[in-house]
């Protein structure tokens, strides 16, 4: 029996590979650099379907391009790379990897919400540099305290429930602000809804879990930033483009927060000569929420189920667009 074909567009780990090469005749995209719009517009045109990644747009003219493809099996949470509605209409199913990713990803809110609080990188880079000459001070180095304060969620997603519930670890009062309300959350952890201005005006620390959307593109502007507190610090794991990256400069540098830890940034990767990186008060990560190994070989081998059962014309374990079986008799 003729193998379907797949195309994978970055390296992922070997058992993910493996499990896709007994169902597929696999390529291989072999570089660090993602391929570029042309060329993966050009592999996808011959395949039945395709591993892809954050990085990776599918817009309409490459779906169109495509007329094989049966399955696009995404690793990763987020899909506003990939145009959901086209996919839909193509009758092309679209898997992603929701749940495995939380937990690490909300252990590293709180790594960075905790460095910005803290001080931790600046710190560090301060001792590096040779500063380190006065062997305690009582007044140097402080920061903001963690414990006690309010955590406010943005987004009570997956991501968000564990940033919320790592908070309540740290004694912080946990509020939020959703799209739905959770109201068996609330019973169960005592998170409190508030509305989408109290949210900005009462955290102490605002930690962001929205999708990228057209209605959330640059949502974080100007005017919401001015509403917080001056000692707020902004974290955002999400996407680098929810928040107005210039916006965010100037709440930084006017004062108008104390500060933000920035896993995600727009554009990224962001330029060495941002403004932004010239900023103490920041410390910002190359988008590395879920880089644990245990999190990305979950995620990489939940892409290749899904990848498999789409090949197999089965129903996904996750799929971002379930509207499609309805057109594909599954
Ligand atoms: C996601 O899952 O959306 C992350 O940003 C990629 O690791």
């Amino acid at each position: 029996m003729v193998k379907p074909r797949v195309y994978v567009t970055r390296q992922i780990f070997p058992d993910a590979l493996d499990l896709i090469e007994k169902h597929a005749e696999l390529e291989l995209w072999p570089e660090d650099e993602p391929p570029s719009a042309e060329e993966l517009k050009a592999a996808l045109s011959e395949v039945d379907g395709a591993i892809i990644n954050v990085m990776d747009r599918i817009d309409e003219s490459l779906l169109a391009a495509a007329p094989k493809l049966r399955v696009l099996s995404q690793v990763a949470v987020g899909l506003d790379n990939v145009d959901l509605v086209e996919a839909t209409k193509r009758e092309i199913m679209v898997g992603y990897t929701p749940g495995v990713l939380a937990k690490s990803t909300a252990d590293l809110a709180f790594a960075l919400l905790l460095a910005v609080a803290r001080r931790v990188v600046e710190s560090d880079k301060w001792v590096r540099e040779g500063n380190w000459k006065i062997s305690h001070h009582p007044m140097f180095w402080l920061g903001s305290e963690v414990n006690g304060s309010t955590l406010g969620i943005l987004g009570m997603g997956g991501i968000g429930l564990e940033t919320a519930k790592r908070g309540l670890g740290f004694d912080m009062k946990v509020i939020y602000h959703s799209r739905t309300r959770k109201p068996e959350l609330e019973k169960k952890y005592g998170f409190k809804y508030v509305s989408l201005k109290r949210i900005f005006t009462h955290s102490d620390f605002l930690s962001v879990h929205v999708p990228l959307t057209p209605e959330t593109n640059k949502f974080i502007g100007e005017k919401l930033l001015k509403t917080m507190k001056q000692s707020a610090i902004l974290v955002n794991l999400a996407r680098g483009g929810v928040v107005d990256t210039d916006a965010l400069h100037k709440a930084l540098t006017k004062g108008w927060i104390s500060g933000a830890g920035l896993d995600v940034f727009d554009p990224e990767p962001v330029p060495s000569d941002h403004p932004i990186l010239g900023l103490d008060n920041v410390v910002v990560l190359p988008h590395i929420g879920s880089a644990s190994n245990q999190s990305r070989r979950e995620m990489h081998l939940l892409a290749a189920r899904n990848l498999i059962s789409g090949l197999n014309g089965e129903r996904l374990e996750e799929c971002a667009n379930p509207e499609v079986y309805k057109s594909l008799g599954i």
